[in-house]
């Protein structure tokens, strides 16, 4: 039976038994079953980290790496209850017990999934394990890395390991990996260590205890955030859930956005209503100090690595159906773009060695740029990563809260910068269809306006300054002769 624990399908029957799990403020019967780790009774190691690390903060993301039968999870979702807590295992026994577990304590923010089953672009708060360290040393650093790797900025863990398994060179190894490990107590022969991630990017906008409760008032739900969701542009995107229902919140700054997401939210519901893929707003409103909040649905999918030819007549497919809606002409990206090319773009410096390049996008329009079409809904940040699939195919299209109003000229310019040289029979067919929404004039100065973002990023970032004069020549030889 020795290591049978982490089969996905233990061999043998389930010889179940339950198992106390006493702590201050908790006493609780949990069941437990053979070829699953602890069936005789709640593991040392598991009571060191439960007694020892520090509970989740509130409105946190939470991963339990090996959840066994659920104890770590169930314990820190009833010590925390706006804190979702994923509890993940290759043992399909031991997750089912942690789903029955955390339903006997009534706890609808634990879930239970393998692996795999969690949604690649979410970041934790808080990692705890009492890691399977009998899987072997590799398999446990490359267990432990892929996890610790999607630790939130800020983000740290606890792990709980026995000292004569290994704990204190274990520790070492995740300095040398580039995660700062202290022992943060020693207790009958375990070690408990915390684990901290390294500085990524500026702290995101957390959302608070208070922001939740307004959110779970005007949703009539009581959400715990499950994480946060990476990908994006916007550094605040949360998923939360509650039972099996999903929601994506997002925090905005700045009164403007009071407005516009009124806006946004009649705009999804006639595009909805048109057949456009993308998810119903639930709710949005103000939170205070001039932030507010967003709320969608979340829509399982994963983003597409590149353009293939049937997600772009995908793509297409959901850019005809722009015609059927009229947005407000508040945000006019027509306006904006003339006005960029005509006027705003000298308030900007080329980085020396890509001003070539900015000459080129220059020629391909007349001086001064005519006014562009306007009336048609514009997505304004219509690439790949906003983009999500099932099978290949175009599951939904987020994160279209920056629209406006303008020609879908400007969307379809926009996807072809997401296409890659060697896919020339989709550029083609978005460079057909991008003159066909208006004209080859309208069509190169979208084009231009393309390029010359396209170069200005990398003053911001020079270090991808290779990268973007790739991408800035691959658009220039969309233009027409
Ligand atoms: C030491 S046990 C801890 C179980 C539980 N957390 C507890 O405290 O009782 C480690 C768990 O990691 C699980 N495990 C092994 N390999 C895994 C992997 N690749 N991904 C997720 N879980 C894994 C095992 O099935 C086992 O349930």
């Amino acid at each position: 039976m020795a290591g049978e624990y982490w089969q996905r399908e233990p061999s043998g029957l389930a010889r179940e038994r339950m198992v106390a799990l006493d702590l201050p403020g908790i006493s609780l019967e949990l069941a437990t079953a053979s070829g699953v780790f602890g069936a005789q009774r709640v593991d040392h190691g598991t009571m060191v980290l439960l007694r020892r690390a520090p509970i989740p903060a509130a409105c946190s993301g939470v991963v339990d790496v090996g959840t066994g039968y659920g104890p770590i999870a169930v314990a820190m979702g009833l010590r925390q209850p706006s804190a979702g807590v994923w509890a993940v295992d290759v043992n399909r026994r031991a997750l089912e017990l942690t789903r029955r577990n955390a339903a006997s304590a009534a706890l609808a923010n634990v879930v239970a999934v393998e692996p795999e089953q969690v949604p690649a672009a979410l970041r934790f708060d808080r990692l705890y394990s009492n890691p399977p360290v009998k899987i072997g040393r590799e398999e446990l650093h490359s267990l432990l890395g892929g996890w610790l790797g999607r630790l939130a900025t800020d983000g740290d863990a606890y792990l709980v390991v026995k000292q004569s398994m290994g704990a204190d060179g274990l520790g070492r190894w995740l300095t040398e990996a580039g995660y700062p490990t202290v022992r943060s107590a020693s207790k009958q022969g375990y070690r408990l260590l915390h684990v901290t991630a390294p500085p990524r990017r500026r702290p995101q906008d957390a959302l608070t205890a208070d922001d939740l409760a307004v959110v779970n008032r005007a949703t009539g739900q009581r959400w715990s955030v499950l994480g946060r969701l990476s990908g994006g542009r916007s550094d605040s995107v949360q998923l939360l859930g509650s039972g099996p229902a999903r929601m994506v919140l997002k925090i905005k700054r700045g009164a403007w956005w009071e407005g516009q997401l009124a806006r946004f939210a009649e705009l999804v519901a006639a595009l909805r209503t048109a057949g456009y893929p993308t998810p119903p707003v639930l709710g949005f409103g103000p939170l205070g100090e001039d932030r507010f909040y967003l709320a969608t649905e979340h829509t399982a999918g994963s983003q597409p690595a590149a353009l293939d030819m049937e997600l772009a007549r995908d793509v297409l497919q959901a850019i005809g159906l722009h015609a059927a809606v009229r947005p407000s002409p508040i945000r006019d990206w027509s306006a904006m773009i003339t006005m960029f090319l005509n006027g705003g773009i000298a308030d900007h410096r080329f980085p020396p060695g890509l001003a070539g390049l900015a000459q080129q996008a220059w020629d391909l329009v007349p001086h001064p740029v005519p006014a562009l079409p306007t009336g048609d809904f514009v997505h304004g940040d219509l690439t790949t990563r906003n983009l999500l699939t099932r099978s290949g195919r175009l599951s939904a299209v987020i994160d279209a809260e920056g629209f406006g109003s303008g020609t879908r000229t400007i969307d379809l310019v926009s996807m072809l910068a997401t296409t890659r040289p060697e896919q020339r029979a989709v550029s083609d067919l978005l460079i057909e269809q991008a003159i066909a929404a208006s004209d080859e004039s309208v069509f190169h100065a979208c084009l231009a306006h393309q390029v010359l973002k396209t170069l200005l990023s990398a003053a911001d970032h020079p270090q991808r300054s290779a990268a973007v004069e790739e991408r800035a020549r691959n658009l220039l030889t969309f233009a027409r002769k």
